[in-house]
């Protein structure tokens, strides 16, 4: 085996006759008689390769009749221009090897449906749109890992497997755990929490779970999670955080993948990313919303529906803040100024596509968090260590968790956040 050095990237800079010697997979094939053109696909692009009788060798052309799309094969020919090829370039073939065939016709064909696409995904994933999108997704990690460990956030690892619910009970889903009940987690908030009396600033990158019954655009239910928290942090911190962290990442993944946005078809506007992000209140957003003739009960939390048409009248994403108490989980800090909300912050993602990041501040205070535990009808024995967290030396602390493929949804203008996963995990989708 050979260590492969050339990719198709680099032979659009060679032409001018250079040898070159190239492993891929046929994406296409065409025959013109004598004159066999093949686009051979590696992960760095697409090429056409000439395969003529007199040019190639004999076996070459036959390999490039027999061969069928998707079969692996090594190329030797020249790098030549021709401006009828699509990127001024092509390969004058000589030898043409296949390293692994294919064994029957490739299912995946222009026009079967997006269902067909994720029945077959295992071999999807070799379309260069599929790999765009994953290429992004990795340069947005990377970026918002560098963003933590600029800032002084040390990454933890926390468990999957948990005994209590962060986020309700609706949402759990249940393992058996050698005959124990166990769960998926949620988040990994609570583990956070107790990571910052040692770290002070922690952050996580691991999945999470929910089991979503309902069918959207925006739900998963195995989901990447990037979550943080800060000791001394109240909500305005918090929020700083996110806009600072959301920014970055954002502007960071987009700069660095301009082949990437050409591939997918999306242009994205770097001005939408520039801080600072605008804070509206819950009440505001009600208030919004009625003037557009959406008119909803205060308490509610806001459902994908409102979330659209509230996020179609900005441009760049913005925070809700001071949720009522009873839109959001228990362990959310009540405003001391208005008891009636809380110290919370969703950001949502403009032109209508809703809420990537949840947060806010929790209730620090023993006795406070004990009753809102009991208020929403919890058993705080299942609490027991998170409540001991507020024993000792317990400090005000904020933080959040920020769904990956919703903020690659909104970035990349995808239609739902299955696309932006490798195999996606929805209520109806468990394969491949
Ligand atoms: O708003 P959520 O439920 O907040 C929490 O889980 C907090 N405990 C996080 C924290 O403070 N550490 O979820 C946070 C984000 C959402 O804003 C959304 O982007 C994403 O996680 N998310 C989902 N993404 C895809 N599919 C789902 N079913 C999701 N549920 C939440
Ligand atoms: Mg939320």
């Amino acid at each position: 085996m050979v260590v492969k050095t050339l990719f198709v990237r680099d032979v659009f800079s060679l032409a001018g006759g250079s040898r070159v010697e190239l492993l891929g997979w046929v994406r296409n094939k065409r025959l013109h008689g004598k004159l066999v053109f093949l686009d051979v696909r590696d992960s760095t692009g697409v090429i056409q390769v000439a395969v003529k009788v007199g040019v190639a060798s004999g076996s070459a052309y036959e390999n490039a009749v027999r061969v069928g799309r998707e079969a692996a094969v090594r190329v030797v020919g020249e790098a030549v221009k021709d401006p009828r090829a699509p990127g001024g370039v092509e390969i004058a073939c000589r030898e043409l090897e296949v390293i692994g065939d294919a064994l029957e016709e490739f299912p995946i064909k222009p026009g079967v449906g997006a269902r067909f696409l994720h029945d077959h995904r295992h071999l999807h994933l070799r379309s260069p749109k599929v790999s765009a999108v994953m290429r992004v997704r990795a340069k947005l990690l990377d970026a918002a890992r560098r963003w933590f460990e600029e800032h002084g956030f040390v990454e933890i690892h926390c468990p999957t497997f948990i005994t209590a619910a962060v986020e309700g009970g609706a949402t759990l889903f249940k393992v058996d755990y050698f005959g124990r009940e166990a769960y998926l987690t949620q988040s990994v908030q609570f583990y956070q929490e107790a990571a910052i009396y040692g770290l002070e600033k922690v952050y996580s990158i691991q999945p999470s779970f929910r089991a979503e019954k309902s069918k959207t655009r925006r739900h998963l239910t195995e989901f990447w999670h990037v979550e943080a928290e800060l000791a001394h942090a109240g909500l305005e911190d918090l929020m700083k955080v996110v806009e600072g962290l959301v920014s970055f990442s954002v502007r960071e993944a987009v700069e660095r993948s301009a082949e990437e946005f050409r591939t997918i078809g999306r242009t994205f506007n770097l001005s939408s990313v520039e801080p600072p992000f605008e804070r509206i209140k819950y009440a505001e957003a009600l208030e919004l919303l009625e003037s557009r003739g959406v008119s909803l009960e205060w308490g509610s939390d806001l459902g994908a529906d409102e979330e659209r048409i509230l996020t179609q009248q900005f441009e760049k994403p913005f925070f809700v803040t001071h949720y009522p108490r009873e839109a959001k989980a228990f362990y959310h800090m009540p405003d001391p100024h208005d008891g009636r909300v809380t110290l919370s912050a969703d950001l949502l993602a403009p032109q209508g596509y809703g809420e990537i990041v949840g947060g806010g501040q929790r209730i620090h205070d023993y006795n406070q968090l004990l009753e809102r535990i009991r208020e929403e009808g919890l058993n705080p024995e299942e609490y027991k260590w998170y409540l001991d967290l507020r024993k000792y030396g317990s400090v005000p602390h904020s933080g959040f968790g920020l769904g990956v493929e919703r903020l690659l949804q909104w970035v990349l203008g995808l239609r739902s956040v299955r696309s932006a996963c490798l195999f996606p995990r929805t209520r109806a989708r468990l394969y491949p």
